[in-house]
This record gives C-alpha cells, sequence and structure tokens, in this order.
C-alpha cells in the first residue's frame, strides 16, 4: 500500500472520500476503492473489468503500452528462446526457475501422473462421435473431481500442489484421448519415456498398426506455441478459475470451468476461428472486401485474431509466432495458401486507419492456427491445444489464490434496470 491517496467529493453530498492508492513492484497504480460504498455510498460500474483489477498477483506482468509480457519477471522473448513448456510450469508454480535436481524431480513427477483412471474412457465413450474436443475436455477435467473429490483436502498445501502436477500431467492424456474417440482411434496410453510435448504428439497421432515418424521440428514448434499460451494474467479463463476457485470448490471443477470460458472465440476460440476466416476469405484478393466487412457496424463480423483488451501496441507473443509460422512452414515444407491471405490480410489491417486509430494488431491467434494446421492438428483441436498450455496458468493462479490471506470469495454488485418494486396480481386480474 502506497502513503499516496486519491480524494474523491460527492458534489450532491459535498461528501468526500480518501481513497488509498495501491501499487505493485512494476505498473501502474490502482484505486483500492473498498471504503468508497461505506463513505458515499456508491459502488462502482465498470463493465468487463476494463479498469478494476480483482486481485494482486506475484506471477505474469504485461505493459499493453509498450508490448510487455514477463513471467515471474522473465521475458518472454527470452522464455521462447531458451526455455521449455514444462520448465516454465515450474517457474510459473513455484515462482522460480529451477536448478537442474529441481527440475528433474518435477518432470518425473508430472510425467508419473500422466495416466487417466480407464473409467475416464467409459465417461469419453458416453459423448456423442462428433462432439466438438472442448466439450469433451471440459466435461472430463469436471468429472476428475469426481475421482478425486474425497480425497482432497485443499487447505492442505502439499494437496494442493499434487492436485496441480495432476492437472498438468494428465490434461494433454485425456485431450488426445478426446480427439482419438472423436475419430474413432483407440486411446494410445503416455509413453514416459518421451517428453512432454513429444508424448503428447504420440498420444495424438500414434496409430497401433505402425510407428509414429515424427519431425523434431514438429514438437518443438509446439513447445513454443505452449511456452507463449502458457499465461496471461487476468483474462477471462484465469479470471474465471480464480472466481470459482474463491468458492473453496474442487481443482478440477476450477479449471473445467476455465476450460469454459476459454472456448469463446472473443478468447481461446479465436485461433479456430481465424482459420476457419482465412478459408472463408479463400483468396488475397478478397481480403479488402473482408476488411471493408470487418469495419461496417452492421456486419457483425471482426477480424478474428485482430485486437486485444490489453495490448494496444502489438502483442510480443504474435511478433514471436509470427517468425516460428514462417520458419515451421519452411521446415516441414508446407506451402499453405492461406497464409498468404493471413499475410495480405495482415498488410491491408495494419494500413488502414480503422484498424490504426483503435489501436487493433494480429495477436497471437491470428498466426498459431496457421502453425497448429502445418502440424497436423486438426482445426476442433485448436482450442484444446490451448487449454493444455494455459492449465500451467491456471492452476499456478489457483496455487497463489490458496496462499493469499485476502482471498475472499469473488462477488460482484450490478446496476439494476428491471421494474420498480410492484404489488403481485393474481392470474384471473391479469
Ligand atoms: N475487428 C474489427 N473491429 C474490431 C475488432 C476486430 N477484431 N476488435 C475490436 N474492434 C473494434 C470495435 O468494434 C470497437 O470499435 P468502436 O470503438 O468503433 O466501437 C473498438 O475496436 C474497440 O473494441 P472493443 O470490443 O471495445 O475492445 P475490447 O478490448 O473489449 O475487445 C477483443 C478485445 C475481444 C480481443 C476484440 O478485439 C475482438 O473481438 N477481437 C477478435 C477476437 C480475437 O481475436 N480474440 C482473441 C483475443 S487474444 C486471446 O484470447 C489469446
Amino acid at each position: 500500500m502506497s502513503d499516496k491517496t486519491v480524494l474523491l467529493t460527492d458534489s450532491a453530498s459535498n461528501r468526500t472520500s480518501t481513497l488509498p492508492l495501491v501499487s505493485g513492484s512494476m505498473g501502474e497504480p490502482a484505486v483500492d476503492i473498498g471504503r468508497l460504498h461505506k463513505d458515499l455510498g456508491y459502488f462502482t460500474f465498470d463493465p468487463g473489468f476494463v479498469s478494476t483489477a480483482s486481485t494482486r498477483s506475484a506471477i505474469t506482468f504485461i505493459d499493453g503500452d509498450k508490448g510487455i509480457l514477463l513471467y515471474r519477471g522473465y521475458p518472454i522473448e527470452q522464455l521462447a528462446k531458451q526455455s521449455s513448456f514444462l520448465e516454465v510450469t515450474y517457474l510459473l508454480i513455484n515462482g522460480e526457475l529451477p536448478n537442474a535436481k529441481q527440475f528433474g524431480a518435477f518432470e518425473d513427477e508430472v510425467t508419473h501422473h500422466t495416466m487417466m483412471h480407464e473409467s475416464l474412457k467409459n465417461f469419453l465413450h458416453g459423448f456423442h462421435y462428433d462432439a466438438h474436443p472442448m466439450a469433451m475436455l471440459c466435461g472430463s477435467i469436471a468429472s476428475l473431481s469426481a475421482f478425486y473429490h474425497d480425497t482432497l483436502d485443499i487447505s492442505d498445501p502439499e494437496q494442493r500442489r499434487l492436485a496441480a502436477i495432476r492437472l498438468i500431467a494428465k490434461m494433454p492424456t485425456i485431450a488426445a484421448a478426446a480427439y482419438r474417440y472423436s475419430i474413432g482411434w483407440p486411446v494410445r496410453y503416455p509413453r514416459n519415456n518421451l517428453e512432454y510435448c513429444t508424448r503428447f504428439l504420440h498420444m495424438m497421432f500414434e496409430v497401433p498398426s505402425e510407428p509414429l515418424a515424427l519431425n523434431p521440428v514438429v514438437a518443438k514448434a509446439l513447445d513454443l506455441l505452449f511456452i507463449l499460451h502458457a499465461d496471461h494474467e487476468q483474462n477471462a479463463s484465469t479470471s474465471t478459475v480464480r472466481l470459482v476457485g474463491s468458492t473453496g470448490a474442487n481443482p478440477y471443477a476450477c479449471v473445467a470451468a476455465g476450460i469454459a470460458a476459454l472456448w469463446g472465440p472473443a478468447h481461446g476460440g479465436a485461433n479456430e476461428a481465424v482459420l476457419k476466416m482465412l478459408a472463408e476469405i479463400g483468396d488475397a484478393k478478397n481480403v479488402g472486401v473482408a476488411v471493408a466487412k470487418a469495419k461496417d457496424k452492421n456486419s457483425g463480423f471482426r477480424l478474428m485474431g485482430f485486437g486485444h483488451r490489453v495490448y494496444k501496441n502489438f502483442d510480443p507473443r504474435a511478433t514471436i509466432i509470427r517468425e516460428t509460422c514462417h520458419q515451421v512452414l519452411g521446415a516441414l515444407g508446407v506451402n499453405d495458401p492461406l497464409l498468404d491471405v493471413a499475410l495480405a490480410l495482415e498488410e491491408v489491417a495494419l494500413k488502414d486507419p480503422y484498424f490504426i486509430e483503435r489501436k487493433l494488431y494480429p495477436n497471437v491467434d491470428f498466426y498459431s492456427g496457421l502453425i497448429y494446421k502445418a502440424l497436423k492438428i486438426p482445426t476442433e483441436m485448436f482450442t484444446v491445444m490451448f487449454a493444455i498450455a494455459r492449465t500451467a496458468g491456471w492452476v499456478a493462479h489457483w496455487l497463489e489464490q490458496h496462499q493469499d490471506k485476502d482471498t475472499k470469495i469473488g462477488r460482484p454488485r450490478q446496476i439494476y434496470t428491471g421494474a420498480v418494486t410492484r404489488n403481485y396480481t393474481s392470474i384471473a386480474k391479469r
């Protein structure tokens, strides 16, 4: 808490409220409005939490104007170049980079929790064959509450830690099983001699009849995408995990709620929506029409993969991923006409005053779908991939929330706009 304050005067009543400023280690301070209602009788109104910090957090820092993203203080550019997804996961959860011994123990633990309960296979078989894998993932992760609920005491830090490990370990297994069920393939069990991303790719693509020949470029690209998607402070899905977590709910239920929030096209569903949009545009020559449609408010159409609530300069993840997109497509010898459409769209939109004035730049998901496509990940699995990566952030935030003595149940207020008080009339008189 800083000693600076903000003085708020209610001109109607001439009453004042002196509100303290709250500062973190970096970034802009916030006004602590905790006493506003007591002093002046007002709540605040901020739909979409555009100006509201919901918590203190030491995990991720974003400066949207400067295009800065730090995990536990480390720039995303350095982590993308030098780290691995599992190491980043350790960092997000524990706050520090591991030494070799700590990393070995962590990797070992994650690796030995990769199996899913056999009954979960039956659970997946209850879905219709064409169910969306996000629906299956959300339902299956929520169902883990039933497998572990009775034995889980969330007031015990060790049990919380174990729940986090289980989620990180089992998410790829369940995601791959959901996909295989949807295409009628038998579930492939995790091979624990492989590292995290390679193991996942084997669970996705290996068939019982022949070994999988995997280009190492694919696992490396996946690892990078997972690093970039691992956390993004109080985004919609993480805030959902925290809101559900604030009630003391089981961590699997909290993460299932996060998966549901991630699915929407305004959030993690954007990577799937980008590819659909690029396919609909079809050819670079149609880009002008699409941009005109996105600018027309009556069309209800937005350029998917453009704009961000926080980044009003550029999305640093998009800069990294754009470069990777070219490298991966080149290394795999993929000549995707949709990349030409994407590049043409990017060029036209970035020069257009509508997008410049509103600070709408390509976000991470503008390119991630193109890479996933090149890696032969099916389109309906794109958001599932995001969910696997974001599990690292979700569990880190859930753990942090349970260590924070200031955590309270999340309970926003509202401005009521319904009917004013009136008397009930019997049905005969209506
Ligand atoms: N295409 C066209 N116009 C847009 C777009 C877009 N993609 N995004 C925003 N705008 C316009 C809005 O119409 C609005 O215009 P106005 O001021 O004339 O009314 C202005 O830009 C501001 O838009 P808001 O919706 O107020 O911005 P907000 O910060 O609430 O939304 C969001 C951010 C949801 C990401 C939005 O830009 C969007 O819908 N983008 C497309 C979906 C997408 O790519 N989502 C992925 C986000 S990244 C992630 O989750 C990993």
